[in-house]
């Protein structure tokens, strides 16, 4: 008997272990932080940019404000912060913006016909057609119908759609119109768009739970388990929008985006997994075909596709210390730690995991979002482009490729 209960003892011992082993490396308590590729980068005066996308050279990103910053430390409902009650000035909290990467030139793109009552960024997508390009955005808006019923959620998220003319001549765009805002249940907790036509696009909902204890057991969990959250397509080109989910069973649908050979990629932040995925293209549902997991958590991933097949690669940017974002989500004289790793396919189908950049966040602080555009002197080196939800400005660095 006493063998058998030292036996189960030994059992639920090493069980937690192992369940607690895959979290703990990747909250990295134990990861000491040393600063790669900041030296001699420059920086870019955008604030709070959640998500970067390039198109045709460029980089389209949506910031807050820089005197609006502090807001983000009182509302923002990917990080389960809800302090502040609706409040409006008629002045929106954020904004879309367009950067020359060679020049780090940056230009605001001034939008027409946007009434909504304020902007509260995060994740976008990019669709472009014939003469435009669309930028699909999510905005957090605060719910009216909290005020009355405080059992209804806090935020009411919606995904704001844009319009931009592109100049003929490849200057800078100045405009965008907004085209329309998208609100449907099946939205819930938006995190990131993968558009698939000027009205219609993918969604991840990156929480199950928008707060309370099962939320952190739902982040805390992963990836193995607490695979609550979906990723829905919806179809806003009719009168009345339709949506579906497309995609159960993951972790924590995150940053979403089309990867090499047209796969779709869905990342699991606090699970600190990339799911690559197929998307059929008549139902829109997307099936699982693998995963690659890292040892850290990850937000948003960008395929690079301009260089050579050697060249060509995933960069994932994420959180090296979990501790860190923990500390300094409140208050932003914290810096938050940086990191992106580069992932190349090998020949066996596997992949090389390399940091391609990290920061103790007193240069760049927090990084969800990282993206590559060839460097137009030379053909072996790129611009790496650094953006978080908490960072002071957009870092600019040259890497090999
Ligand atoms: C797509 O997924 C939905 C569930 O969201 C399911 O009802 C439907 O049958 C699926 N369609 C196909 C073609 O697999």
């Amino acid at each position: 008997m006493p063998s058998m209960i030292t036996n189960a003892f030994l059992f639920i011992l090493v069980f937690i272990g192992a369940s607690l082993y895959g979290p703990i490396k990747r909250s990295g308590i134990f990861r000491g932080i040393t600063k790669i590729n900041v030296e001699g980068s420059k920086t870019i005066p955008l604030v709070q940019c959640e998500d970067l996308h390039v198109h045709n050279g460029l980089v389209y990103t949506a910031c807050q404000h820089s005197d609006r910053a502090q807001d983000r430390t009182k509302w923002f409902p990917p990080m389960g912060i809800f302090d502040v009650p609706v409040e409006s000035k008629n002045e929106k909290r954020g904004d879309l913006y367009v950067i020359d990467p060679q020049t780090t030139l940056y230009q605001k793109l001034k939008v027409s016909n946007f009434d909504v009552i304020d902007f509260h960024t995060h994740g976008i997508g990019l669709y472009p057609d014939a003469e435009n390009l669309f930028i699909f955005a999510v905005n957090h808006l605060p719910n009216p119908d909290h005020i009355k019923d405080p059992q209804s959620p806090a935020a009411r998220s919606q995904i704001e759609i844009f319009k931009v003319s592109l100049p003929v001549d490849g200057s800078l765009p100045t405009t965008a119109t907004h085209v329309k805002s998208v609100l449907h249940p099946a939205i819930r907790t938006p995190n990131d768009i993968l558009p698939t036509g000027p009205s219609s696009f993918y969604v991840t909902n990156d929480h199950f739970y928008r707060d309370g204890f099962m939320r952190v057991l739902e982040d805390v969990s992963g990836p193995n388990y607490g695979r609550w959250s979906d990723s829905v397509h919806v179809d806003a080109s009719g009168t009345k929008t339709v949506a579906h989910q497309v995609v159960s069973g993951l972790h924590n649908n995150n940053g979403i985006m089309r990867g090499m050979d047209n796969e779709v990629i869905i990342m699991s932040a606090a699970g600190g997994t990339m799911y690559r995925l197929k998307d059929d293209p008549v139902s829109k549902n997307l099936t699982l075909i693998k995963d690659v997991s890292l040892d850290s958590s990850l937000d948003n991933p960008f395929y690079f596709s301009e260089g050579s097949e050697e060249q060509n690669a995933y960069y994932l940017a994420g959180y090296p210390k979990i501790l860190s974002l923990l500390n300094g989500h409140k208050d932003l004289n914290v810096p938050i730690d940086s990191i992106v790793w580069r992932l190349k396919k090998r020949n066996d189908g596997t992949f090389t995991k390399e940091i391609v950049f990290m920061d103790d966040g007193t240069s760049q602080s927090s990084a969800s979002s990282a993206v590559v555009v060839p460097l137009k002197s030379d053909p072996n080196r790129g611009l790496l482009l650094v953006s978080g939800p908490w960072s002071h400005h957009i870092t600019v660095t040259e890497i090999n490729l």
